[in-house]
C-alpha cells in the first residue's frame, strides 16, 4: 500500500518506516501536519497514519483536513499520550483507528491491513441522488432502484432512520444490506457522528470480545495497550454489526447482556460505560432457522428484530439492472481508467434474464470485466452470453466463506476440551484440504487437470481426493 507517514519525530518515523517497507509498503514521510495535508491533497495514498500532538497542525486538525478532501481516505492516528477522551474523539471524527505509543509493529500492521480492508467500502451514499438513478456524481455511489420493492424500501429507510431501535437488515449476499445500513446512518439523527462497521465473521473468535467492547492493558497476554472496543467507538453514532450470524455462541451472550443492560465494559476492567449507540445488524444466513438448529440465541433475535428490512434478491428486481447496470458501467470504466462500453439491446436483456445468485456484487463483478473486454466498443448479446457462461459459482454450501482461520480456531478449541477423538489433527487437516480441494475445482471450474497441475499433484491424487471428499465435479451454470 501507499501510505503517507505525517509525524514531527525523525527517529520513530524512520524506525517505523524500516518496518512498514520490509511488509512491502511504501511510505512517504512528512515532517509536519501542514506538509501531510498538502501532500494528502495532492497525490494518491491508500492510507495516512499521523501522530496527535505536533506542532502546528495537531493530528485531529489534520484528520479534519483530509476528511474534507478526501473522505475515503482512512486515517490512522498515533498518540504518546493517550486518554479514552482522545481516543473516542479521533474516532468520532472519522479516525479509522488510532493507536498508542509504543505499539508493537504487528499490532499496527494488523490495522493497516483491515485498513486496507476496509476502505474500499467505507464510501459515503447519497439516498438522494436515487431518483434520477442513473446520475452518478464523482464521489457518491447512489443507492438505485425504480423497483416497486427497493422504492418502497427507500420510504422504510425513511421512517426508521431517526427511530431509536435496532434495525435488522436481511438478504442474500451482494443485494446491498451494508449500503442500506449506511443509508439508515446518513439519513438519521446521528449522522455527523460515527457510523462503525465491525464484519463479525471476518474477525477471529479469540479477537471477537476485545473488537467489540475493548480490553484494558495487560487483560491478557497480547494486551499490550488498551483497547477501546467498537461499541465505545461508536459512542452517540452508530454500530453495524454485519454478519451478525457468524457470531460465535459465546460472544452472543455477552452482545445481548450489553444490548440488554445498554452498557459496555472493557475485558480487564470492572468499570462500565453507559451508550448510546445505534444498532443494526445485518445477515445473509437464515436466523429463524438457526435457533432452530440451537446455533443463534433466540433471546438475542428477539432483541434485534423489532424493525426488519428485506432486501430482495436481484431476480425478483429486474427492472433494476438497468439503472445499476448504466450506473456500474460508469463507475468501473472510471475507476478502470477505460472507455465506457455501451450495451446493446439484447445484451441487456441477457442480463435482465439472468438468475444473479450473487445479486449486484456478481453483476458489479461481471460489468468490470465487460468494461476491461471490450474496450469501449458496444457489447452485444454473444459477448454477454460468453461472459454469463464464465460466471462464478456463488452457489457455495453455507459454511464454507467461515475464515480457515476460524475453522482452525474451532477445531482447536474443540480439541482443548477433548471434544475431539485421537486423531484431532488429521481431521482438521482433512477439513483443510477439503477446503482447499474445494476451492480448487471452483475456481477451474471443475476442470480436474488444471486443478492437478496448480496443486503440482497427479491426476490420480486429485480424483482421489474428490472421491473422498465427494466434491463431485458439477457443470458451469447455464443460462436458465
Ligand atoms: N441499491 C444499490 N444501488 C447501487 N449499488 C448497490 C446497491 N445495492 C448494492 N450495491 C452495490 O453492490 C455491492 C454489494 O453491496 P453490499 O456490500 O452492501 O451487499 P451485502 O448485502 O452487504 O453483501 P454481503 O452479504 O456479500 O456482505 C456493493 O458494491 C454495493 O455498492
Ligand atoms: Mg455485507
Amino acid at each position: 500500500m501507499q501510505l503517507l507517514l505525517i509525524d514531527d519525530d525523525d527517529d520513530f518515523a524512520s524506525s517505523l518506516t524500516v518496518v512498514l517497507e520490509a511488509s512491502g509498503h511504501e511510505v512517504t514521510p512528512a515532517s509536519d501536519g501542514d506538509m501531510g495535508v498538502r501532500l494528502a491533497a495532492e497525490r494518491d495514498f491508500d492510507l495516512v497514519i499521523t501522530d496527535f500532538r505536533m506542532p502546528g497542525l495537531g493530528g485531529l486538525q489534520v484528520l479534519e483536513k483530509i476528511r474534507a478532501a478526501k473522505p475515503r481516505l482512512p486515517v490512522i492516528l498515533m498518540t504518546a499520550y493517550s486518554t479514552t477522551e482522545r481516543a473516542i474523539e479521533a474516532t468520532k471524527a472519522g479516525a479509522f483507528d488510532y493507536l498508542m505509543k509504543p505499539f508493537d509493529p504487528p499490532e499496527l500492521l494488523a490495522v493497516i491491513e483491515r485498513a486496507g480492508a476496509t476502505a474500499t467500502a467505507a464510501r459515503p451514499v447519497s439516498l438522494k441522488e436515487s431518483a434520477s438513478s442513473s446520475s452518478s456524481s464523482a464521489d457518491h455511489e447512489p443507492l438505485i432502484g425504480r423497483s416497486r420493492q427497493m422504492q418502497s424500501l427507500f420510504k422504510e429507510i425513511g421512517r426508521l432512520a431517526d427511530m431509536p431501535v435496532p434495525v435488522l437488515i436481511l438478504g442474500e449476499t451482494g443485494t446491498g444490506k451494508e449500503l442500506i445500513a449506511r443509508a439508515l446512518h446518513q439519513h438519521g439523527n446521528r449522522s455527523s457522528k460515527s457510523f462503525i462497521a465491525v464484519n463479525c465473521a471476518a474477525i477471529p473468535e479469540s479477537l471477537i470480545e476485545s473488537e467489540l467492547f475493548g480490553h484494558e492493558k495487560g487483560a491478557f497476554t497480547h494486551a499490550v495497550a488498551r483497547r477501546i472496543g467498537r461499541f465505545e467507538q461508536a459512542q452517540d453514532g452508530t454500530l453495524f454489526l454485519d454478519e451478525i450470524g457468524d457470531l460465535p455462541a459465546s460472544v452472543q451472550v455477552k452482545l445481548l447482556r450489553v444490548l440488554q443492560e445498554r452498557k459496555v465494559c472493557r475485558v480487564g476492567s470492572t468499570q462500565d460505560i453507559t451508550l448510546n449507540v445505534r444498532i443494526l445488524a445485518a445477515t445473509h444466513r437464515d436466523l429463524p432457522a438457526m435457533i432452530q438448529a440451537g446455533t443463534f440465541r433466540e433471546d438475542l433475535f428477539y432483541r434485534l428484530n423489532t424493525a426488519i428490512l428485506r432486501l430482495p434478491p436481484l431476480r425478483e428486481r429486474m427492472e433494476d439492472i438497468a439503472p445499476l447496470s448504466s450506473s456500474i458501467l460508469t463507475r468501473a470504466a472510471r475507476e478502470l481508467g477505460l472507455a465506457q462500453p455501451t450495451l446493446q439491446k439484447e445484451a441487456l436483456s441477457l442480463l435482465e434474464a439472468h438468475p444473479w445468485p450473487g445479486n449486484i456484487r456478481e453483476l458489479e463483478n461481471s460489468l468490470r470485466r465487460l468494461v476491461i473486454d471490450s474496450r469501449g466498443l458496444p457489447v452485444g448479446a454473444a459477448q454477454v452470453r460468453q461472459l454469463l457462461s464464465q460466471a462464478p459459482r456463488t452457489d457455495l454450501a453455507p459454511d464454507r466463506d467461515v475464515p480457515l482461520r476460524r475453522l482452525v480456531e474451532k477445531r482447536l478449541a474443540e480439541a482443548r476440551e477433548g471434544k475431539l477423538p485421537a486423531g484431532a489433527l488429521p481431521a482438521l487437516l482433512d477439513d483443510l484440504e477439503q477446503q482447499l480441494y474445494t476451492t480448487a475445482l471452483e475456481q477451474a471450474e471443475g476442470n480436474q487437470s488444471s486443478v492437478a497441475e496448480w496443486l503440482g499433484v497427479s491426476r490420480v491424487t486429485v480424483r482421489e481426493k474428490l472421491d473422498r471428499y465427494q466434491l463431485l465435479p458439477k457443470r458451469p451454470r447455464r443460462e436458465p
